[in-house]
Order: C-alpha cells, then sequence, then structure tokens
C-alpha cells in the first residue's frame, strides 16, 4: 500500500514546499525560535515514518569505519544536541546522524543573542556554546530509542578528560560510534585539546576504553600556521589509532551582534573552505582513515565534490536550515544518477 501510494506521489510533479511555504514562515521567528519549531514538528514521529515508508531508502551498501550505512549522508552534530529527534531524522533519508554535542553536566550555553542568519548565502553564524541537558538525560533518551533508520553516532566534547572519557563509557554502549568534538569554537576549554600532547593524551585514554569506532571533530584551517596545528592534530589521530575524522566545524569569525562578539560560521559560505581542507587532510592521513566532510553541503554537487576530494561520508546541517527536509532525499538521489551509467 505504502509503495503504491509512493509511485502515485511520484507521478506528482514536486513542489518546494519547504521554501515557498515553511521557510518564509520559520525565517519570521528569531533563528532558536524556529529550531524549536523544527524540533517539535520532528517530534510528529509518525508524520516522519509515513514519509519515509513512501521512499525506498534501501539496505546498508556502505560503511563508515565497520558501521553499515545505506547512503554516506550524515546528519553533522548540533541540530539534535539533545538526542531527542534521532528516529524522525533518520526518517529524513540519512545514512546516519550525529546527535549531541553531549557534555557531562547540564549546560546553559552562551548569553543571547548566539544564532543568527545570513540568508544571502544560506549560511548561519553561531555562539551557542554547548548548551546540554547533560550526559544523565541524552544516555535516558538513548537507551529508549525504539527505531533506528539510520545509524546513531552521539557526539561528546572534550572539555575535561575523567569527564569525556566518563561520557564515553556511558554513551558508547547505546549508539554506533562516538564523534569526539575538539573544535566548536565557542567554548574555552575545549580549545586545549586543539593542542596535539594534550589531545594525545586524552585519545591515549579514550582509546583503552573504546570498542565501537571513534571520530574526532577537526577546526578549519585558515593560514599554514593553523594548517601545520591541525595536520599535527591529523597525525595524532592516525598514531594513536582513532577511526577517522569529521572537517570541518565552524569558521570562527568576530560578530559584534552576537552576546560574544564572536560566533563561526556554518553554510553555504564556508563550502569552499571545506574543499580546499578535505583533500589535504586526505594527503596527510593516506588511505586508512576514514574522513568524514562536513561545510556548506546543500546539494548533491556540493557532495559529490567532498566525496571526490576524498571524504569517504559527507554531513550536513544548515542545508536544513535552508533547503528543509528534503534536502537529504535530493542529495540521495543526485549522487545515485551520478554513479549510474548514462544510457546509450
Ligand atoms: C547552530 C549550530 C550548532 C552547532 N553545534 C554543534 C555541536 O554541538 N557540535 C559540533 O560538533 N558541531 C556543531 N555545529 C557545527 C556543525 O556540526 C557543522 O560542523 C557546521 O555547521 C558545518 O556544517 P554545515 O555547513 O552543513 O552546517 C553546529 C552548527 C550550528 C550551525
Amino acid at each position: 500500500m505504502a509503495s503504491l501510494l509512493g509511485a502515485l506521489l511520484r507521478l506528482i510533479p514536486p513542489f518546494p514546499w519547504y521554501r515557498r511555504l515553511v521557510r518564509p514562515l520559520l525565517f519570521r521567528l528569531p533563528p532558536e525560535a524556529a529550531q524549536a519549531v523544527a524540533e517539535r514538528a520532528l517530534g510528529a514521529a509518525s508524520v516522519w515514518r509515513l514519509v519515509a515508508s513512501l521512499h525506498n531508502d534501501g539496505a546498508a551498501h556502505t560503511t563508515m569505519a565497520g558501521i553499515p550505512l545505506r547512503n554516506p549522508i550524515g546528519l553533522a552534530a548540533g541540530f539534535d544536541k539533545r538526542c531527542a529527534a534521532l528516529e524522525p531524522l533518520g526518517d529524513l533519508g540519512f545514512g546516519y546522524v550525529v546527535g549531541g554535542t553531549v557534555t557531562f553536566d547540564a549546560r546553559p550555553g552562551n548569553p543571547r543573542p548566539r544564532l543568527m542568519r545570513l540568508p544571502e548565502t544560506e549560511s548561519l553564524i553561531n555562539a551557542l556554546g554547548f548548551p546540554s541537558e547533560g550526559l544523565a538525560t541524552v544516555a535516558r533518551r538513548l537507551r529508549a530509542l525504539r527505531r533506528r533508520p539510520a545509524a546513531v553516532l552521539v557526539s561528546i566534547a572534550a572539555l575535561d578528560e575523567a569527564e569525556t572519557e566518563r561520557c564515553l563509557e556511558v554513551l558508547e554502549p547505546l549508539v554506533d560510534g562516538i564523534e569526539l568534538n575538539i573544535s566548536s569554537p565557542n567554548t574555552a576549554g575545549l580549545r586545549r585539546f586543539q593542542e596535539p600532547e594534550p589531545l594525545r593524551a586524552l585519545l591515549e585514554r579514550l582509546n583503552a576504553r573504546r570498542t565501537k569506532p571513534l571520530f574526532v571533530k577537526l577546526p578549519p584551517y585558515m593560514d599554514e600556521q593553523q594548517q601545520e596545528n591541525v595536520l599535527s592534530l591529523l597525525r595524532v589521530c592516525a598514531e594513536v589509532g582513532v577511526s577517522g575524522v569529521t572537517a570541518i566545524n565552524t569558521v570562527p569569525t568576530d560578530e559584534p551582534r552576537m552576546a560574544t562578539g564572536r560566533g563561526g560560521i556554518s553554510g553555504r559560505a564556508i563550502l569552499p573552505e571545506m574543499l580546499r581542507i578535505i583533500p589535504e587532510l586526505r594527503r596527510e592521513a593516506g588511505g586508512g582513515m576514514t574522513i568524514n566532510a562536513c561545510g556548506g553541503i546543500a546539494s548533491a554537487a556540493d557532495a559529490a565534490a567532498a566525496l571526490d576530494a576524498g571524504a569517504d561520508t559527507v554531513q550536513l546541517y544548515t542545508a536544513l536550515v535552508y533547503r528543509g527536509p528534503g534536502v537529504v532525499r535530493e542529495i540521495i538521489a543526485g549522487l545515485a544518477s551520478r554513479e549510474r551509467p548514462a544510457s546509450t
């Protein structure tokens, strides 16, 4: 029945309902209020399950550091910090979803304003500073997850070695893999682990304990000195033997309209930075390490460019805000038609 309905619906020309109808309404709200509305809409889980049943998202046919995935498109960390909507987000078609970033204790994050839109470049600036409900609450939610339409990773914050280790210990059994966030530009304590030796000590501690894939989320670099530092972090990741890296986090910028005076840019504005950095990381890492590309991906062409540049998977966040939930299946369909040989 669902597949018949799906086939009938595919006969109707697609209507850009998100861009024409929903986005104009959402963009009348302040960005954090719009995000809350999106989260409530995702809360209608049965609607998204029905939508998913109308599509054939297929079985796993690729892997990420051994994790079976139905496609290489991931939800980037930060969209579902509370891990409250991972099932419906999986129903959007993602191959994997990254919940979090989760911190050990609950934290309110930075004062507001801390999120703004740059519509002319389909970008955002955020200075959220890790608002988190804390480890215990998120663990309870992950334990209650019934369906997992997509593989589930959780991002944990590297703020303090012992707390990070405890986050890994509690959350790892509940998910398919862990992403360690050392790269938020908005969180002072985190930058300690952007130095090679503190990072090595933390990773050695986590590596001794972990039983599932571990990825490290790297910051972008904008000059030679930063480049040398990030490449040295990558070498530490390779030497310690983590499964892979995700790059890039948001690009730091001064922004007087943020309460903190600074923030991180995401979205189309940083696509060139991501596409510059991924091949350099791939060259440095060699073939063995998984690389997840993230930053400005909003179309199949962007995803293909990142994969061609050396990434194994791609992740997105800001494209969901500007292009809506349909962007995931648009990218999957575009990548699939690229793989299909042209008919003669
Ligand atoms: C509002 C917002 C919150 C974010 N929070 C997190 C976070 O908690 N942890 C993290 O690793 N990255 C976080 N990010 C960064 C994204 O995961 C991603 O690296 C970045 O946005 C670039 O991808 P995009 O251009 O597809 O959004 C956040 C991004 C935004 C826009």
